[in-house]
């Protein structure tokens, strides 16, 4: 899983298998815990919340892992919303261990490609064929870092930038050096036509290392030894949504709060909260 930033991939989908066997699950996903459990790294942590002695008490597979239940919910709903209206190419940045083209219910004409880098990718397909997984759609590994040029990967592997697309860059942009991110948003742009839709998450601290005593980032480290400050990008970060908005794009921005909010469950703010610079971020291009 190429360590470090290839962890979190499994640390995501350890939430989600905890997700999917809440009696009162945001989102499901029956593959998530088979990959927890194929990884040396992670095969003894817990997929569901009855493992764990505290429970929801414990920050990281309490809170933290229902963070990720609500995300994964919020951008299925997106995505689903974009192929309603039209987009039939889906791009999955960064997708790690993302079951999508597996879980939603998406066309068949519809194709998902899934960029990540390489030892990910080859790891999520090995135990995606051990299990004989059938995707609903089809799906196209991209193995290609994002700090390279990943566009010829992209385009190669089919995709049309004629026809309309639907991007998530979930659990992301953070890991990135503020210049790729910048690339990544103008190739976007550049890469769809009116009508494609893209959603990301972003951290709006200014200072990353102020929340390193907050509970999650604590439980994160001491519980399974991934020091998630060590992985993001420490730089400053550009202002990814203006810079849509100056190529043309709508956005709106939301904290996760919001959608706890709409669906009844899911984390509130609480003192000293590593998640309170965290934005959700939707943005669509005008049709023609
Ligand atoms: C926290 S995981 C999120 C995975 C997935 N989007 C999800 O939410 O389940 C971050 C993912 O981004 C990928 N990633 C980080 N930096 C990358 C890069 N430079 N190129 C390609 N993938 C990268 C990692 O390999 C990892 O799978």
């Amino acid at each position: 899983m190429d360590g470090g930033v290839g962890l979190t991939a499994l640390l995501v989908a350890a939430a989600r298998a905890i997700e999917t066997h809440r009696h009162d699950s945001l989102a499901r996903d029956v593959h998530a815990e088979h990959f927890v459990r194929a990884a040396p790294a992670s095969a003894d942590w817990p997929v569901r919340i009855g493992q764990v002695p505290e429970g929801d008490a414990n920050p990281l597979w309490g809170r933290f892992a229902r963070y990720f239940g609500l995300r994964t919910r919020v951008l299925d709903d997106f995505v689903l919303g974009s192929v309603h209206d039209g987009a039939r190419q889906v791009v999955l940045l960064g997708a790690g261990l993302d079951t999508r083209a597996f879980r939603l219910d998406l066309p068949s004409d519809c194709v998902v490609f899934e960029i990540d880098r390489a030892g990910v990718l080859a790891f999520k397909q090995q135990v995606l064929t051990d299990l004989s997984a059938a995707p609903r759609a089809k799906r196209v590994p991209v193995p290609v870092d994002l700090r390279a040029d990943w566009v010829t990967a992209l385009t190669s592997a089919g995709f049309d930038p004629a026809a309309p697309s639907v991007w998530l860059a979930e659990g992301l942009l953070f890991y990135l050096p503020g210049p790729a991110e910048t690339y990544l948003i103008d190739t976007v742009d550049r890469l769809t036509t009116g009508g494609s839709a893209l959603a990301f998450e972003a951290k709006l601290e200014k200072d990353l290392l102020a929340y390193r005593d907050s509970a999650i980032y604590t439980a994160t480290r001491e519980q399974i030894g991934i020091d998630l400050l060590d992985l993001f990008d420490l730089g400053p970060r550009p202002d990814s949504a203006g810079h849509l908005r100056a190529k043309g794009w709508s956005t709106s921005m939301h904290t996760p709060f919001d959608f706890t909010r709409r669906h009844g469950r899911g984390p509130l703010p609480e003192p000293n909260d590593a998640l309170e610079g965290n934005r959700w971020v939707f943005a669509h291009k005008p049709g023609p």
